[in-house]
């Protein structure tokens, strides 16, 4: 089986104002980004990803930072201009690396042109471009909430009529309804493919279309036990997210983008912020006409708890069967960092390296949230330094590159956000410690580089296993490839804080989070220490 180059690619999402300031304004930019790329692949030293997610760059009055874009055809000051986007993408290519940009298609910022001409009247041409209900300041149109709190409507005294914002007030959402959206966002595709972007990180893609009847929404009943009530809100979203038609909306991205696609470029990739009402739905956008990726927030709502885990994962492969392909993510921009949300009620830091080989020993395409690779921690951002209107800062702070400072991010006297811990975690410090979590990442993408099995392979759960350890089969079929090339791996995570035995058969350590330990012929049974992660070579 050949896979895509998306199926195989492990990607690494850039918050980019905190990775790399590079004229001293204590900002993260594009050119910062450009002069790093060595450190994710290129050199012998490097990362070894293949593709990166670049958070919003356009121009914005960053209200809820990028994600309310006023000019989707343009590269906001703060990180360069559209000339260093293309010296960007053009770098990035020449070492291998993909460029991914976030596409903002559910909402405009209310500084946006089409949104400024949409409120000046009832009759403007662009009125229609979002979505207005007539009323008087007294009667919400309907009871729908923003996922940021408070009613998701805005009263617009001018033309006496309310808007819909799903997010913040600033973020008037966009009528899908109105074929003229449509095909202006098909024109922001094309403006970005056109210059050699290789495609997209989409954002609420599942929301994009509303019921034509704004019918109120029902309120929660049932709970999930996966995901936290935070995640859950009160409400289910039925009449305003996951709407049969926003799959046709999708199709139409798809047709854009693959009239994009050449021999000599490969596919070019739409990946979704996928958050249907039911993780059941998540397959449903990964169609062959639809997105190539969408993302699978079962990890970052999980607790650390094998079986939690277990159940996420049985659960994708179940319903994704033979068409839809996963993807595996521990974290990002909008939640806690995994490492911290680990540490809560045990070692943190043990954790995260467990978790770590999961991701990257499991079927599907892995992200790595920037920082994640040296074991960066949530920052407690003071009082006076928040940024978000909603508390999330404490995941986007800068980049830790060395002991020097602001970390290397920035010779500013101050940066954007506060800096985390540089002094004990940075970059230049892991670079040549064999044990550090780079080097653990590093491992486990050269070797899942290297392994069909970890790439390509069949998943099968190994049953028999202590409850509180995930192991699992990664398997080529012998039958179609040569023999030489087939490979049975195990690999086999202990989420227990004390040591375990596993039945499996006798092998080879291929790789553990105890060093020490690759290359070692393991008898049966394996043994795993306190939370220590093995991938083991079976053989036939
Ligand atoms: C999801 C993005 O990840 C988040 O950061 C943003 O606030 C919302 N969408 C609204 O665009
Ligand atoms: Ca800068």
């Amino acid at each position: 089986m050949a896979l895509k180059w998306w199926q195989s690619a492990v990607f690494y999402q850039i918050y980019p104002r905190s990775w790399a300031d590079s004229n001293g304004d204590g900002i993260g930019d594009l050119d910062g980004i450009t002069a790093h790329l060595d450190y994710l692949n290129g050199g012998p030293d490097s990362l070894g990803i293949d593709a990166i997610w670049l958070n919003p760059i356009n121009p914005s009055p960053l209200k809820d930072w990028g994600y309310d874009v006023s000019d989707y055809c343009g590269v906001h000051p703060d990180y360069g201009d559209l000339a260093a986007f293309d010296r960007l993408v053009s770098e990035a290519h020449r070492r291998g690396i993909r460029v991914l940009v976030d596409l903002v298609p559910n909402h405009t910022s209310d500084q946006h042109p089409w949104f400024i001409e949409s409120r000046s009247s009832k009759t403007n041409p662009k009125r229609d471009w979002y979505i207005w209900v007539p009323g008087t300041r007294d009667k919400l149109p309907n009871n729908w909430l923003s996922t940021f709190g408070g009613p998701a409507w805005k009263f617009d005294e001018r033309t006496e009529a309310w808007y819909l914002h799903i997010f913040l007030a600033e973020q008037p959402d966009l009528n899908y309804r109105n074929p003229e959206v449509v095909e202006a966002m098909h024109d922001v595709l094309r403006f970005w493919l056109g210059r050699g972007a290789d495609g997209f990180r989409i954002d609420v893609v599942a929301g994009l279309i509303k019921d034509a009847q704004l019918r109120d929404n029902p309120i929660r009943t049932a709970s999930d036990p996966d995901i936290p009530w935070y995640a859950q809100g009160s409400q289910d979203p039925l009449y305003s997210t996951d709407r049969p038609e926003v799959h046709d909306i999708i199709r139409g991205f798809r047709r854009v983008s693959d009239s994009y696609d050449s021999r000599a470029r490969d596919e070019r990739v739409l990946l979704g912020e996928t958050w249907p009402r039911s993780q059941e739905h998540l397959a449903d956008y990964l169609r062959p006409d639809e997105l190539h990726l969408g993302f699978n927030f079962r990890f970052l709502l999980a607790r650390y708890d094998a079986g939690r885990f277990r159940a996420a994962i049985e659960q994708t492969e179940k319903s994704f069967g033979a068409n839809a392909w996963p993807t595996w993510t521990l974290s990002n921009h909008d939640f806690m960092r995994h490492i911290s949300r680990y540490s809560r009620d045990g070692d943190g830091e043990a954790r995260a390296r467990v978790a770590a080989v999961m991701i990257m020993a499991l079927r599907g395409t892995p992200f790595v949230y920037y920082g994640e690779e040296i074991g960066m921690r949530e920052v407690k951002v003071p009082g006076d330094r928040k940024r978000d209107p909603v508390g999330r800062d404490g995941c986007r702070t800068p980049m830790q590159w060395s002991d020097s400072r602001n970390g290397g991010f920035s010779g500013a006297a101050e940066t954007w956000l506060p800096c985390g811990d540089f002094k004990s975690i940075n970059v230049a410090k892991q670079m040549n410690d064999p044990h550090s979590m780079l080097s653990l990442y590093r491992r486990l993408i050269r070797l899942r580089k290297e392994s069909t099995a970890l790439t390509e392979g069949s998943y099968r759960s190994f049953d028999g296993g202590p409850g509180d350890c995930l192991v699992f089969h990664r398997e080529t079929e012998s039958q179609h490839l040569h023999a030489t090339e087939s490979q049975h791996l195990i690999v086999a995570l202990n989420f227990a804080a004390t040591p375990r035995k596993i039945d499996t058969p006798a092998g080879k350590i291929l790789l553990s989070t105890t060093i020490e330990r690759a290359g070692e012929s393991a008898g049966a049974p394996l043994k795993l220490g306190a939370n220590e992660a093995v991938i083991l070579d079976v053989g036939r």
